[in-house]
């Protein structure tokens, strides 16, 4: 476990611009996704919840972020004409409801050796662009008022925060803040568009999540 972590950072290490897939989630990405979600949160969601989101609600849109590397072919597998081996790996990832015009992000963890790459906001952005693409009215999300971190990537996408839920999270009975954006400010949603196409020249990304609709049942 210990020695895959370590092989994950130095490949991630190795690679300065990996490939970068924003896709849906599907049952095969199930353990992945668990262990970044048991190791970003106090109280994980469990398998049962993902797979009634993934194939069951008609609201949710369950997404993640997968990182490859294709390896050169060596000579003998030119040769012997061996595809080289690739290697693929679920980096983070994310949910939204769309619920009556409002799109809703319920959850979004990167692995915590992967943070401070720009992959959460690559999962933010492809979530908000799927929202406005259904139309949402606005963004909206609930954080914990101790999670600065989360807190500046929702404000770097002009999230506000409209309202404070009193002791929102059971476990601690912290409070929450409910932070929303406004989908029909056509600035806002011009500077989200400026912000959402310079990812793809700061990253070598594919988006097949917000532009598609799901693949239920
Ligand atoms: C919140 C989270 C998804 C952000 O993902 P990330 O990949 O680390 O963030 P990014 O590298 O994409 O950073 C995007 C922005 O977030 C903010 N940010 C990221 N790391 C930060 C840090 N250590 N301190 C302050 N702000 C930070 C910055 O605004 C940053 O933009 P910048 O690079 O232009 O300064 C990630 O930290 C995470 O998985 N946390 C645990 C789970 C969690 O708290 N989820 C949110 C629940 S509401």
């Amino acid at each position: 476990m210990l020695l895959n972590l370590c092989r994950f950072t130095s490949k991630l290490r190795m690679s300065p611009k990996p490939n970068l897939l924003l896709r849906y989630m599907t049952v095969a990405d199930l353990p992945e996704v668990m262990e970044i979600d048991r190791l970003s949160f106090e109280i994980p969601w469990s398998e049962k919840s993902y797979r009634y989101e993934m194939a069951e609600s008609e609201q949710s849109y369950m997404v993640v972020l997968e990182w490859h590397q294709e390896r050169a072919a060596t000579r003998w597998q030119r040769w012997l004409h061996i595809q080289p081996y690739a290697e693929r790996r679920v980096v983070g990832y994310g949910g939204m409801w769309f619920i009556s015009g409002e799109a809703h992000v319920s959850s979004i963890a990167v692995h915590p050796r992967g943070r401070g790459r720009g992959w959460g906001e690559i999962l933010l952005a492809g979530m908000i662009r799927r929202g406005l693409i259904l139309r949402a009215e606005e963004v909206a999300l609930e954080v914990r008022v101790s999670n600065q971190r989360a807190q500046s990537l929702y404000r770097k996408y002009e999230f506000k925060t409209v309202e404070i839920k009193p002791r929102y999270y059971r476990n601690n009975n912290e409070d929450a803040y409910d932070m929303r954006m406004d989908a029909l400010d056509p600035t806002v949603c011009r500077r989200f568009k400026e912000r959402y196409n310079t990812l793809f020249t700061r990253f070598r990304l594919t988006d097949k999540f917000s532009g598609q609709s799901p693949p239920r049942g």
